[in-house]
């Protein structure tokens, strides 16, 4: 009797959880496939992307890919907020927060084309690192406090525009 009531409840939470099994299952396929076309390191991917509530709650390749997008216009957001300082603080950093601005405009682009015309998105996503090349160029050798802030955000930022890119190619680009 104890034995087959909880052969019963194991059957009942089973086919409970069974759906939320499966959603978790898809959600690492879309991330999979997303940082399997990464071209950076795909373990801070797959981690990054599997901590991000956008993409781990994704229900297709493409939610995941627009979420993917969506994480790296935030970090180019917050860094654009910070070069400003930065920039205050050390002259030779101008054009650091057009940089950071500059990346904004180009995964919105990128974003705008994932449907329609993803190779475009796909370009989009790599002009991002002409941006940082900007970026690299400006902190140079400064080893100031300003500088060093820059160039954190600016590794950073390379590596999230690996992930746009994985989620351009995923979508077909
Ligand atoms: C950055 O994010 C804030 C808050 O969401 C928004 O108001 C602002 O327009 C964004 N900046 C850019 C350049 O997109």
């Amino acid at each position: 009797m104890i034995a087959s009531s909880s052969f019963f409840f194991g059957v009942v939470s089973l086919a409970v959880l069974l759906p939320f099994l499966l959603l978790s299952a898809s959600a690492t396929s879309y991330i999979d496939a997303i940082c399997s076309n990464s071209p950076g390191d795909k373990a801070f991917c797959a981690k990054t992307l599997s901590a991000y509530p956008p993409a781990a709650s994704a229900t297709s390749t493409l939610q995941a890919a627009v979420a993917t997008l969506r994480l790296g216009m935030s970090y180019a957001n917050k860094s654009a907020d910070i070069a400003g300082t930065a920039e205050k603080e050390n002259p030779k950093l101008k054009g650091s927060q057009d940089a950071f601005l500059g990346i904004i405009g180009n995964l919105k682009s990128s974003t705008s084309e994932l449907t329609e015309d993803p190779q475009t998105a796909n370009y989009d996503a790599m002009v991002c690192y002409d941006n940082t090349k900007i970026l690299e160029d400006l902190v140079g050798k400064n080893k100031d406090k300003a500088s060093t802030t820059i160039f954190t955000m600016t590794v950073m930022m390379n590596k999230l525009i690996d992930l746009t890119v994985g989620a351009t190619i995923a979508i077909g680009g």
